[in-house]
């Protein structure tokens, strides 16, 4: 009977004491910078000493208007037992400091009980700041990257993350775009195909964490040129590290099927395309804005501005969908059929 009686009260007080000792904690997380040289190679993890069987979470912040639901994006990752620690990437330089610190004490109270939530204020407001290498604070082999937009189910992160598993050099997710060749102008586009892609989106990205590296720290002068490039565009993040994916792998993204993905779109881009729909829906925009079309423009012109510093253009197509069917067995959407993906 007395343990009956005392078991709440003590209870209360251990409770009490983590929760002074978690905000304490995340407190002194989110004011955390980056080490001085994130790029210092002593400093880079040996994979072999990362986990391979949860993720680490890189949601980009940006919009104050937005941060309920980042907030609960954020909570429903760290939620998950896949999810090793996220990390809310804020790249807005404007946004008040009290702001900061409040979304900093709502996302650590959000994690009580989860996976830790740390929230990192961008040194920069460079798009390229969203790849920098976090030797520190990842401890997983593979990243998510994606947006604090986009929503998607429990099972098909897990699908998603599986199939990484399987396939550890290449990019996967579930929003896909391609590059291809106008013959009449003789130059690089960035298009939409019915039936490939070549470009994976960062809305939601699972790739190694190796990749983090290379983009911001590999690579040499043509490299720093390369992410000048996504500086000067302001865009072109992720068409650059799908072009060091695939330099590196020489294949194509693997685009998997979401049972419920929702993209609530993004303001800042002008227009929106990119973060709209997935690749059926891609298609059906064929009649283009004319926002739509300056905001394809743009990304065409980064590819051919990416060409010229690398010398070509090392995408890949990949074809068809993973989709979760049958048990264990991925299967591939091809032509409205389902087939073994390696058909
Ligand atoms: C933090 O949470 C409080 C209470 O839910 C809410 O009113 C406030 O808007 C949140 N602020 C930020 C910046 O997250």
């Amino acid at each position: 009977m007395m343990l009956i009686d005392v078991a709440p009260m003590v209870m209360n007080q251990v409770v009490r004491t983590l929760m002074f000792l978690l905000h304490f904690f995340f407190s002194v997380n989110a004011l955390r910078t980056l080490p001085a040289d994130p790029c210092d190679p002593t400093a880079q993890r040996d994979p072999r000493t990362l986990r391979s069987d949860q993720v680490t979470v890189l949601i980009n912040g940006y919009s104050e208007s937005r941060i309920p639901l980042l907030l609960s994006l954020a909570t429903a990752y760290a939620g998950s037992p896949l999810v090793s620690s996220v990390l809310v990437l804020w790249g807005n330089p404007s946004t008040p400091v009290q702001t900061i610190d409040r979304l900093a004490q709502n996302l650590s109270v959000s994690s009580l009980g989860a996976a830790p939530i740390s929230l990192v204020r961008q040194p920069s407001n460079s798009l390229n700041a969203r790849f920098l290498s976090r030797p520190f604070s990842i401890g997983t082999q593979a990243v998510l990257i994606c947006d604090d937009d986009v929503e998607v189910d429990h099972r098909s992160f897990g699908f998603a993350f599986k199939i990484w598993g399987s396939n550890r050099d290449r990019l996967i997710g579930f929003f896909v775009r391609s590059h291809d060749l106008d013959l009449s102008r003789k130059e690089w586009i960035y298009t939409v195909h019915p039936d490939k892609y070549s470009i994976m989106l960062t809305k939601f990205m699972i790739l190694k964490t190796e990749y983090l590296f290379k983009y911001s720290c590999g690579g040499g002068a043509t490299m720093v040129e390369a992410r000048r490039i996504v500086d000067r565009m302001r865009n072109c993040e992720d068409i650059l590290m799908n072009f060091v994916v695939a330099e590196e792998t020489n294949a194509g993204p693997i685009l998997v099927r979401a049972e419920k993905a929702r993209d609530y779109g993004d303001p800042r881009n002008d227009g929106g395309d990119e973060r709209r729909g997935s690749m059926e829906e891609g298609v059906k925009e064929v009649g283009l804005s004319s926002r739509r079309g300056a905001h394809r423009k743009r990304r065409g012109e980064c590819i051919r501005e990416f060409h010229k510093v690398m010398g070509r253009v090392p995408l890949r197509y990949g074809y068809g969908k993973v989709v979760n069917s049958v048990g264990e067995q991925g299967l591939c959407e091809k032509g409205g059929q389902l087939v073994f993906c390696d058909q």
